[in-house]
């Protein structure tokens, strides 16, 4: 009964301590929404993705991104702070059995290693208009960024928006 107990804690604990995570991240950078399937496709479609290449999912939310990404012939990893999303997105990537091209890291963003990076995708909120200095100082030339829906980045310019079903719009720029 006791050892139970201590099981039923623990995993309280750590159930509360995702919780406050994933509100953290919610707050700070962005809440979690899933990419409609079409729209992941428009993505890819517009940064032109070729096979080999590496897609970086900045906030990957459940790794629907990074599946579609390795379906298309690339290699993906993907980063989220939530801990029970990041589970989430290992388990997404184990079933869809592409775990030796998709990788999911639990961390910060911010903190994402992107230089070797040919695409950044990358679906957050205004808040996170920190990342525009990142991507810039970071990012190999040639690399490419796609931007779901939010204006993020306070100067860089899109080189091409095109709207998306249901609304919204997909932004591509490009590192110089
Ligand atoms: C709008 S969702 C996008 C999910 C996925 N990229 C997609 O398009 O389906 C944004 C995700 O970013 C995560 N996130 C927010 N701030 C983060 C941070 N600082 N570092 C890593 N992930 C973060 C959230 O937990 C959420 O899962």
């Amino acid at each position: 009964m006791e050892f139970f107990g201590v099981i039923a804690l623990v995993l309280v604990g750590l159930g509360l301590f995702s919780f406050v995570v994933t509100v953290e991240a919610a707050v700070r950078t962005a809440p979690f929404a899933a990419s409609p399937p079409a729209v992941v496709q428009q993505a890819l479609a517009l940064v032109e993705l070729a096979p080999g290449e590496l897609v970086v999912d900045l906030g990957c939310g459940d790794g629907r991104v990074l599946v579609a990404a390795v379906r298309a012939g690339a290699r993906g990893v993907g980063y989220e702070l939530s801990p029970h999303r990041t589970a989430l997105a290992v388990l997404t990537v184990r079933r869809a059995g592409v775990r030796d091209r998709a990788k999911v890291v639990w961390g910060d963003l911010f903190n994402a290693d992107i230089r070797d990076a040919d695409v950044a995708f990358v679906w957050l909120t205004p808040k996170a208009r920190a990342l525009e200095a990142k991507l810039r100082s970071e990012l190999k030339p040639g690399a490419r960024v796609v931007v779901r829906s939010n204006p993020v980045f306070p100067t860089w310019k899109p080189e091409r928006t095109e709207p998306v079903p249901g609304g919204g719009s997909l932004s591509l720029y490009r590192q110089n």
